[in-house]
Parts: structure tokens; sequence; C-alpha cells
């Protein structure tokens, strides 16, 4: 077909606030594209019975990518389909200050850097069960007695493949060269717990430390993970393109936010081979839905990077200097960045200045 489609999924609680506002948005900027809206969660329940109908999962699968709020619970299958259903194997979460950003940081304009995460694997989806079941299990540490098949307790298993390491490592050498193109460092940092994990982490490391170098014009530097989260504080400028494990990357994606000035700020796209879905890293925000003051930049500059995706990049460079002049300005900010804008408020500052 000759046009894009992209299905519409709001999500739970307050996300709805942020998703619908900014699908309109998308509309006037890129009236080519289809927009196709599916229910999940409680509304899905209500309608059909199941908060993840059949006809949600056509309408996925119908279109060439979705824009997704959060799941709060009840849309959480969606939020499986779309990761492990459609094979979205990475994570993209640009973590990058703009003038007005309340951020904590002293320099924060310093702060200009990618997290890539898998998408796929570590620690999820989640495999749990009773310690019995694997009571004898030995460690590789030769100091650590396993406890006794009767120890009441359970595992989580943590899992990491090859072929999903060497994926993710090719996207993260990708965007480091376009970045390059753009005039930063090409410099790609890898965070893991290789010390204590060498056959999963370890291996991780190996492969994303092999990847880079077939490519000379980009550098390399590893941290263990936590000596990296202090780095992402005490020098943000010496990231680029960050490659994490899933779980490594789902807490530092939020410490990232936190560094630029919250949730309310960070965009998210997910990218397989044959899909992608693109979703703000904040979730459902059950402690302000429906109160109309969540910050929707996070979606908005979600919706950004679906637009450049897709060769709209001059309607998404749009979007985002219309937000950029609306934090400069300072005049009318979310409540989260210290201001007292509505979410309507500020998407019509937004909408003033495209
Ligand atoms: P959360 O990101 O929803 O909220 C954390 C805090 O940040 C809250 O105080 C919230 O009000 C605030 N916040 C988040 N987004 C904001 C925005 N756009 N504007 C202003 N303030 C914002 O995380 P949580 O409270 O830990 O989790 C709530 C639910 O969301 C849980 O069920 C969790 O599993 C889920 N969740 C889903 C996703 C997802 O669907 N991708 C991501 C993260 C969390
Ligand atoms: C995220 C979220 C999800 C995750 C939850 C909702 C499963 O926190 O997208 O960051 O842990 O990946
Ligand atoms: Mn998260």
């Amino acid at each position: 077909r000759s046009h894009l489609e992209v299905c519409v999924v709001a999500g739970d609680d307050a996300a709805p606030e942020v998703v619908l506002p900014a699908v309109s948005l998308l509309r006037d900027l890129a009236p080519a594209i289809h927009f196709t809206q599916a229910v999940s969660g409680r509304e899905a329940q209500e309608v059909y019975g199941d908060p993840f109908p059949a006809e949600t999962r056509a309408a996925i699968d119908a279109a060439d990518c979705t824009l997704f709020g959060a799941s709060g619970g009840p849309s959480r299958p969606v939020l499986w389909y779309l990761r492990w259903g459609k094979q979205t194997y990475v994570n993209i979460r640009p973590v990058r200050w703009l003038p007005g950003y309340q951020s904590p940081m002293r320099y924060p304009e310093r702060i200009d850097y990618v997290i890539v995460r898998d998408n796929l694997e570590g620690m999820y989806p989640p495999r749990e069960g009773a310690l019995a079941e694997i009571g004898t299990l030995a460690s590789s540490a030769s100091w650590w007695q396993a406890p006794p098949v009767a120890e009441t307790g359970a595992y989580a298993v943590r899992v990491s493949t090859d072929t999903q390491a060497r994926r993710v490592a090719a996207y993260a050498c990708d965007l480091a060269l376009q970045r390059l193109a753009d005039g930063y460092p090409g410099r790609v940092t890898l965070g893991a717990k290789y010390s204590i994990l060498p056959r999963t982490d370890g291996r991780f490391r190996e492969i994303v430390r092999e990847t880079v170098r077939e490519h000379p014009e980009l550098s390399y530097q590893e941290f263990l993970i936590d000596d990296l989260g202090r780095r992402m504080i005490a020098a943000p400028e010496t990231l680029d393109v960050v490659v994490l494990g899933n779980e490594h990357g789902d807490i530092l994606a939020d410490v990232a936010s936190g560094s630029i000035g919250g949730l309310g700020l960070s965009p998210s796209a997910c990218y397989g081979s044959d899909y992608a879905y693109f979703e703000p890293v904040h979730g459902s925000a059950p402690d302000i839905a429906g109160k109309g003051i969540i910050n929707p930049t996070a979606m908005l500059l979600s919706g950004a990077m679906l637009l450049t995706r897709y060769g709209y990049r001059e309607q998404a460079q749009r979007l985002e200097h219309a937000l950029a002049r609306v934090y400069s300005d300072g005049h009318i900010l979310p409540v989260d960045q210290g201001g007292n804008a509505s979410t309507s408020d500020f998407i019509t500052a937004v909408q003033s200045y495209l």
C-alpha cells in the first residue's frame, strides 16, 4: 500500500490523556498517515470480555507500526505482544536535555546520548520457579553453596543469546555511525555485569566489543553497570551510544530521564526486522490519572521518532522545534516541569508554534 498505517493503542490510567492529543497533532502534521484505533485493558474487557481481544491483535498486525501509551497492568498483554509477538528486539531511548527542562544536574547541556536497550532477553519475559526445582544447580563460583532442595524460595532465569546480542550490537553501531555523520563522537559504550556473569553479560560484552571493532570509525568503551550508572551522572558528556541489557536498560533509562528533568520528557522506540512500536519511557502514571496534568512531551517526541522512522523528517523536525520553543520560552510549562499548564494548555502552546 502507498500510505503508512499506524495502529494506536492508548493503554491504561493517564496514558490516553497523552496519546489522544498526540494523535490529533500527528494527523495535522502528516495528513497522509492513516491512524486506526484499537482498544485494550479495561475498555476492551468491557466491550469484548478480553483485555487483549483478537480485534486489537489484528489491528496491530495490519498496521506498519503501533503508537502505544503505557500499560498500568490491564494492557500488559498488548505490551508483551508488541515486544515478543512482533520481535521488536531493540529499544531506543534518547536522553537529551533541552533549555527549559527542569534538570537537577549542574551542567545539563552536556547530556545528549542514546540508550540502546535489549528489548527481548535478560530476565524478560519472566521465567520464575520454585528453588526446589533447581536446588542442586551448580554456581560457577566455587565458594557458593547451592541451597538444599528443601529450601523454600524461588529463582528467576536470565537469558542472553548470541543472535540477540549481535543484532542489538549491530543496531548500536549503525546508530553511532549515523550520529557520527551528524557530528557526534561515534562512541559506543557498553555497560553490563560481566564481572560476575561471564557467560551471559560477559558474552554480551564480547559480542558488542567485536561488533564495534568491525567499524574503525567508531570508538569503544566498557564499564561495569554500577560504574556506568555513576558516569551517567558524573560525566554524561562522555556518552554517545550506550548499549545495555534489558533490565539494566529499564532501570538506567529512568535514571537518565531523571537527569534531564523527568519521565515526562523521555521518548522511546522499539524496532524489529519487520515491525516497530513507539511509546514513552514512562508508565501509565496512575497517581495523576484523570487530573489533566500529565506531560505529553515524552509521547509527542515518541511520535516524532515515528515520523522520522517513516520518512516524515521535516514534520518530525517541525514538531521537535515547536516543543523546544515552548520550553525555551518557559511561559507555558507542565506541572512536572515547575509550571502550572494543563496537558491541553501545553498542547495548545505546541500547536501555536507549529
Ligand atoms: P510511571 O512512569 O507511570 O510513573 C512514575 C512517576 O512519574 C509518577 O509519579 C508519575 O506521575 C510520573 N510521571 C510519569 N510520566 C509522567 C508524565 N508524562 N508527566 C508527568 N509525570 C509523569 O511509573 P510507575 O508509577 O512506577 O508505574 C505505573 C504503572 O506503569 C505500573 O503498572 C508499571 O508497570 C507501568 N509501566 C508501564 C510502562 C510501559 O507500558 N511501557 C513503562 C513503565 C511503567
Ligand atoms: C518499560 C517498562 C516495562 C519494562 C514494564 C511495563 C514491563 O518499565 O518499558 O520501561 O520493564 O520494560
Ligand atoms: Mn521502565
